[in-house]
């Protein structure tokens, strides 16, 4: 009887394997995290920020003060890292004690310490980039959650965040004279095609009001790096088929609002969380473009079922640029 049972208990952990593998191989492998908008009114409002950790220099701390309070006013659910958190080369290891430094000795306000979901930029790639992606940074200071590519469903929205780094082109064949941690990432080629494939079946069953996808580098920008057209290629028709509303992104490090000519798609730069001022736009493609600065700031977006509105902040925590769009309450997906 003893032996019936064990053998009966090990074929079905065995079917419960391959049963599960099947499940994750077959379907989306993001991780998705619930965040329920606090409101009682179902309206759900954060901060995005980008290229920021530099220990507070070059205005760090400036923005990190005009966003705590800002988040208090608004009232944030959570704040966005659009990435390149750890200035030049990332983290060295999960002991680095730039994690601290960077981070929590710098968003010190009340309002920001909520949940923050951040992506990894090319300047993470540069250092050890699991060490960002470990659980022991979340002991340290339990605000941190940065993992390659993953979705938070807040209900009223959908924010699909995606790892953009390894579709760069450069990155793989000179680097720009950087190394770059692909440990993790042992196909190049299956790991963006799985990518796609995820994040496209992922939004085309989302029946989020808002869908919002994050990424580090620009689909779309006219300051220093410009079009990201590997993004161009591969990211923005899967974003376009899918009704997403909002590409937010970093790299650039400027404050930055282009409308898409073809879609509704908004594709928003905040990626001036510390050093900025380049001063060398790009005078190429400005199509829809509505506005763009070129130091130091961050991003609002503030959401309810028929409005959303999007706001860019100075250092001094003056409003450079606001951007509202209505939808109807039962417009269709
Ligand atoms: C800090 O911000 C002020 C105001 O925008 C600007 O004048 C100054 O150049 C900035 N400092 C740095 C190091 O970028």
């Amino acid at each position: 009887m003893a032996a019936l049972f064990i053998s009966n208990s090990f074929v079905l952990t065995c079917c419960l394997v391959i049963l599960t593998s099947m499940l994750f191989s077959s379907y989306a492998e993001l991780l998705r995290f619930q965040h329920p908008p606090k409101s009682p009114h179902g309206s759900l409002s954060f901060l995005v920020l980008g290229d920021w950790g530099r220990r507070g220099a070059f205005n760090q701390s400036l923005v990190a003060l005009q966003m705590g309070r800002i988040g208090e006013k608004l009232d944030i659910d959570f704040v966005v890292s659009t990435g390149d958190n750890f200035y030049e080369n990332g983290l060295k290891s999960e002991q680095d004690h730039a994690f601290q430094e960077s981070f929590t000795k710098i968003y010190t306000a009340k309002s920001l310490q909520k949940q923050w979901y951040s992506v990894l930029g090319n300047h993470d790639y540069r250092g050890n980039a699991e060490a960002q992606l470990s659980p022991h940074l979340r002991n340290l200071d339990s605000r941190w959650l940065c993992l390659r590519s993953f979705i938070v469903d807040a209900e009223l929205a959908e924010i699909f965040f995606v790892d953009t780094t390894p579709f760069v082109d450069v990155y793989f064949s000179d680097g720009e004279g950087h190394s770059y941690d692909w440990k993790g990432i042992p196909s190049r080629k299956s790991y963006i095609a799985n990518l796609i494939k995820d994040l496209e079946l992922a939004l085309r069953e989302s029946y989020a009001k808002w869908k919002i996808v994050i990424g580090h580098h620009a689909i779309r920008s006219i300051g220093h790096h410009g079009d990201t057209q590997e993004l161009v290629d591969k990211l923005l028709p899967v974003l376009m088929a899918n009704n997403v509303d909002f590409y937010m992104n970093g790299h650039d490090h400027c404050l930055e609002h282009i409308s898409d000519t073809k879609s509704p798609i908004q594709f928003l730069t905040s990626g001036a969380g510390s050093k900025a001022w380049r001063g060398d736009l790009k005078e190429l493609n400005r199509e829809g473009l509505k506005f763009f600065y070129d130091g130091q700031g961050f991003m609002s977006v503030q959401l309810t079922q028929t409005e959303a509105e999007i706001a860019f902040y100075d250092v001094f925590g003056n409003i450079l640029h606001r951007w509202t769009t209505t939808k109807l309450l039962y417009q269709s997906l």
